[in-house]
């Protein structure tokens, strides 16, 4: 099978192109614009593999999508502005990529007759839920600019299956870590800063709720709803790892021996979803496995980031980083100053 892969060069898109070339023979495509989340370094051990090959573009530029589909059987789409806070900050980007660029690869998956088209969608998109886990077929009630903008690009997902015939797949995944995650995220953002022993930034009062899921177990649910997923349905791929962000935090904490006093409260993001919760049983039966063990990929995971400082290093050095970190947190020198 050739499959183009939107999105490969970030952080779950990267490590399911290692999912994938690593199990199948399969021919990898991946069209990335390599923004500022979009990193070569999470592919460089495929440079040179004989079933990989990297297209840099953008999902919204029709000539390009059309060219980088040529041929593929098969299209799943990470593209996507993913991170929350930067949609707060501003929305525009999210628009463009999650809800127009996913028209433009519907569109060129059409005339391609490409026959599956996976988008990889989110759990947030129920927006906030505390209580009973959501199935599939749960409104969709998104409250961030990122959450909504991901809807957007799974109603069409859906309208494409219904008018058109388009074999369509879902998946709505909840919080993911592991290798190769941008720093902005929670995990690597205190992982990082704890190494550094600087301040651990919780909103508010840190009672939200996640689901955390390793990204491997992301990749496997993916993988299995692509090939055996029933054309026009959504799967919810959770990781049944339901912890306060506060208790995460000070389990990394300990992890890596530092104080919790390292701990700040800082203002709450606006529209702060309290919960997520999904209900996985239809890809379970689907056969899917997960890791049952948290305890042993959130260690994998802090380890990795121990073993791996030049790759966050570099990052967090970068201009794009310094400058979102200011904006989103203000200045953190002086915060760190005071403690
Ligand atoms: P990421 O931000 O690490 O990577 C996104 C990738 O998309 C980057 O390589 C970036 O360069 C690329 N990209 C962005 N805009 C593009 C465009 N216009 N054209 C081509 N490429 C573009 O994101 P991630 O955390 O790996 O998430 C991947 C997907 O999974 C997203 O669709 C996200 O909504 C979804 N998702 C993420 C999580 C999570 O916890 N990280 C959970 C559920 C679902
Ligand atoms: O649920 C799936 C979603 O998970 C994905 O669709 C998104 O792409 C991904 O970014 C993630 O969204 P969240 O907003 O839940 O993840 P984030 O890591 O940004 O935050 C997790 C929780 O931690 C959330 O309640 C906000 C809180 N948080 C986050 C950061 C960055 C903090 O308390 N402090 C922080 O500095």
């Amino acid at each position: 099978m050739r499959l183009l892969v939107c999105g490969g060069a970030g952080f779950i898109g990267s490590n399911f192109v290692r999912y994938t070339l690593e199990r199948y023979d399969d021919e990898v495509v991946v069209l990335d614009k390599l923004t500022y989340a979009g990193n070569l370094e999470n592919l460089r051990e495929f440079e040179s593999h004989p079933r990989y090959s990297f297209r840099l573009g953008d999902i919204a530029d029709p000539e390009i999508v059309a060219s980088a589909m040529d041929g593929a059987d098969a299209v799943v789409n990470f593209a996507a502005e993913s991170h929350v806070d930067r949609s707060i900050l501003d929305p525009s980007g999210f628009i463009t990529t999650d809800v127009f660029g996913a028209y433009i690869l519907l569109e060129a998956a059409r005339r391609a007759k490409v026959t599956r088209f996976l988008q990889v969608s989110t759990d947030e998109v129920y927006g906030e839920v505390i209580g009973e886990a959501s199935r599939e077929d749960a409104l969709l009630r998104p409250r961030s600019p990122y959450s909504a903008s991901k809807a957007g690009g799974e109603h069409l997902v859906q309208a494409y299956h219904a008018t058109y015939g388009l074999p369509t797949l879902i998946t709505r995944g909840s919080n993911t870590f592991g290798p190769y995650q941008y720093p902005e995220k929670l995990i690597p953002i205190v992982i990082t800063e704890a190494i550094d022993r600087r301040p651990i930034p919780v909103y508010g009062d840190g009672q939200q709720i996640r689901d955390w899921l390793f990204v491997e177990d992301h990749c496997s649910g993916i993988d299995l709803v692509l090939r055996q997923g029933l054309p026009g349905e959504a799967y919810n791929v959770g990781g049944g790892n339901l912890r306060a962000n506060l208790e995460l935090v000070e389990r990394i904490l300990d992890l890596l021996g530092r104080s919790r006093t390292l701990i700040e409260h800082v203002p709450d993001r606006p529209g702060h979803d309290r919960g997520y919760s999904i209900d996985s049983s239809k890809l379970l039966a689907l056969g899917w496995t997960r890791e049952p063990s948290f305890d042993a990929v959130i260690e994998a995971t802090v380890r990795w980031y121990a073993d791996n400082e030049p790759w966050w290093r570099r990052i967090k050095n970068s201009d794009d980083y310094q400058t979102y970190f200011q904006s989103n947190y203000g200045d953190r020198e002086s915060l760190a100053a005071r403690r």
